[in-house]
């Protein structure tokens, strides 16, 4: 795993950007695991951005999002299909028909996760997925307690995703109390993860997902044992975490980072 603090919410995203910018450049046909989030949203603009101004190319590329709500339709105005739109692909040259995201109306959802998973198992597995963390240290939905070897499935959100996330409903009692997500097994057989965290309000579970113990309590600690795992953070975020030295050494000196340090 490597920890890039940036000393920006801006510059955290923008690096974010970056890193998948360069990968679809260099392999226009990549997979891509997509989130979704109020974190997401600022990355998505910047590869729109990328994608007017720079001639970014999707129209090769592919995608697998993490998780979508259980109960709501693609047209659903919360439903991440039509957050995905809305927020990127609505923006970029990707063909609608090779993106895709769990089908919230599945009427067997046992069946769902078994037929996304074969999905990205067809498509060659994902190159690299981007992730955000919930407060209670989820990634995709894999709430507490879930198999650090899930697959696919469904998936009952807690309370404190209930808080997270229902304040972006009209009626936050409208918020599905269940949704289909990537597993964490999932998630670590991509090839590469992109975990972007900003905030104040995410340095406690940074701290515990990045420095802490391994534990299903914690799923985003699952990422400590995948070896292409990178974590972007802005300061906010990164404040309580005790190796920033490290980290931004690291930073500074492999040669990989080289292109990306005045971003
Ligand atoms: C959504 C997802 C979630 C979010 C997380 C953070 O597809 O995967 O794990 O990334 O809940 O959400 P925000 O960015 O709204 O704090």
């Amino acid at each position: 795993m490597e920890v890039i603090i940036r000393p920006t919410t801006e510059s955290a995203v923008k690096l974010t950007a970056k890193i998948i910018a360069d990968q679809l450049r260099a392999d226009p046909a990549m997979v891509l695991g997509l989130a979704t989030g109020r974190t997401m949203e600022a990355v998505y603009k910047e590869l729109a951005r990328m994608y007017r101004e720079e001639g970014l190319d999707f129209s090769k590329a592919s995608s697998f999002n993490l998780d979508e709500y259980i109960g709501l339709s693609g047209d659903n105005k919360n439903s991440y299909r039509y957050y995905m739109n809305y927020h990127l692909f609505n923006h970029v040259n990707i063909a609608k028909d090779k993106t895709n995201l769990p089908d919230g109306l599945a009427k067997d959802p046992i069946a769902e996760g078994h037929r996304y998973e074969a999905a990205i198992k067809a498509a060659g597995g994902v190159d690299l997925q981007l992730l955000g963390i919930g407060r209670d240290g989820h990634i995709g939905f894999n709430e507490p307690l879930s198999s650090l070897s899930s697959r696919t499935r469904a998936k009952a959100l807690t309370p404190e995703t209930y808080q997270q996330n229902g304040p972006l409903f009209d009626k936050p009692e409208d918020m599905p109390m269940r949704a289909f997500t990537m597993g964490v097994g999932t998630i670590l057989d991509a090839r590469k993860v992109v975990l972007l965290v900003t905030g104040d309000e995410k340095k406690e579970i940074l701290k515990k997902a990045v420095e802490g113990p391994v534990t299903s309590m914690i799923s985003a600690t699952a990422l400590q044992f995948h070896n292409s795992a990178i974590v972007i953070c802005d300061a906010e975020a990164g404040a309580l975490l005790e190796h920033k030295d490290y980290y931004n050494w690291v930073f500074k000196t492999e040669p990989q980072w080289k292109a990306y340090q005045n971003i």
